[in-house]
């Protein structure tokens, strides 16, 4: 059985990189397929992602790495795939991952939608977060892969007198 598992991966994270693991046990094949969505502005290009994905999983011979346009399901459909694969982390991820797996099973009745639940340690982690944290300069070591974390830094490395402009005008100067 092969198994889609859709995403921005804006980045790949060791949350994402954790379910393609397990995901890689259950399933004959995996395809990591990253989305090209115009409706985004990502930090990083498709072709990076897929590169950053790419070598992270690396080690698991049935894992797949490709980008796709359009519906979920229409991919799948073209690559013979019969799941999708997804994470839960929380409650809050549940109304909107349901609400995804009811449309696309409107759209396909072949696909079914499988979620594993996000490893605990993992159940904060997103590239959001991972975003906002380097952004800010923090260190996002312990969230990335090695080669990520490098390629978010070179990112942010020349702009770090951006990150919160507005505020550093506002206070004033200390009088004593
Ligand atoms: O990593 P993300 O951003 O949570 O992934 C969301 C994704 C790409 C799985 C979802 O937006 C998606 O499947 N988009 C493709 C368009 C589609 O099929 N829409 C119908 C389902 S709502």
């Amino acid at each position: 059985m092969i198994a889609i598992y859709p995403g921005s991966f804006d980045p790949i994270t060791f949350g994402h990189l954790d379910l393609i693991e397990r995901g890689s046990k259950l399933f004959e094949r995996v395809i990591v397929a990253v989305l090209r969505n115009p409706n985004k502005t990502p930090l990083f290009s498709v072709q990076k992602r897929l590169e950053q994905i790419t070598l992270s999983v690396e080690h698991l011979p049935n894992v797949e790495v490709d980008s796709f346009d359009g519906l979920t399901v229409n991919y799948a459909q073209i690559r013979g795939a019969s799941v999708l694969l997804r994470g839960l982390r929380a409650v809050s991820d549940f109304e909107v991952e349901l609400q995804m797996a009811h449309t696309n099973k409107t759209l396909s009745t072949q696909i079914e939608t499988v979620f594993l639940a996000t490893s605990n340690e993992y159940s904060f982690l997103s590239s959001s977060v991972v975003r906002e944290i380097a952004r800010f300069g923090g260190s996002v070591d312990h969230l990335i892969p090695p080669h990520v974390a490098l390629d978010i830094h070179k990112c942010y490395a020349h702009n770090k007198t951006t990150s919160n402009p507005k505020i550093t005008e506002a206070v004033p100067p200390l009088n004593n």
